[in-house]
């Protein structure tokens, strides 16, 4: 991971709802079956339980960043329509799934993070027009780590990342989707 992506997690470590977590060590995981490790590992990358599932055979792993970066390189090694199948598993900040309480714990977590649960009637339509306007240019939802971003920062992205072409939009959602599993492995794997 880049020393600037680095800093900024270790500045900013949000707050998360440890009741929806399982603390387990790296020493554990290094001996956990494959079912054992995808049942661990898998929720790390939002619904794509197939790259903790192929991260189990590059075990053991020294340190938490060795993880972190053997799943993102199953990530860059895949083709583009499983990463865009990775994209497309995130829900809308402030969408459907999120207005309906139907969002994965970790991600209630996150978006609650960036205070997208406490926004005004206005705000929530200012992003809902976001979200369909994003979906309509790149054919996939606004990816952006909710955790390490407050709402005018989200919003600011929206403008910034609409005038990107769709192969740097797929960069980004994927480095952005890299930073979400870096905190999520945090929580997660204890020494
Ligand atoms: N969709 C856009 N950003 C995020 C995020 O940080 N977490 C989740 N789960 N979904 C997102």
């Amino acid at each position: 991971m880049p020393a600037k992506i680095n800093s900024q997690l270790a500045i900013r470590r949000p707050r998360v709802n440890l009741e929806t977590i399982n603390i387990v060590s790296l020493a554990d995981l290094n001996q956990a079956s494959s079912s054992e490790f995808s049942a661990r590992v898998g929720s790390v990358f939002e619904g794509s339980p197939w790259i903790a599932e192929a991260g189990w055979l590059r075990r053991p792993f020294g340190e938490l960043g060795g993880l972190h970066a053997s799943l993102c390189a199953i990530v860059r090694e895949a083709g583009t329509d499983q990463q865009l199948a990775l994209i497309r598993a995130h829900p809308d900040l402030v969408g459907r799934a999120a207005l309906a309480g139907t969002l994965t714990p970790a991600s209630i977590s996150e978006q609650a993070a960036a205070g997208l649960d406490r926004l005004s009637p206005a705000e929530i339509e200012k992003f809902q027009k976001y979200n369909q306007a994003y979906r309509e240019k790149f054919g996939f939802p606004f990816v952006i780590c909710a955790r390490l971003n407050k709402k005018e920062a989200i919003l600011k992205g929206f403008e910034m990342r609409l005038a990107h072409t769709r192969e740097e939009e797929i960069r980004v959602a994927l480095e952005e989707i890299y930073k979400i599993a870096y905190l999520r492995l945090q929580d997660m794997v204890k020494p």
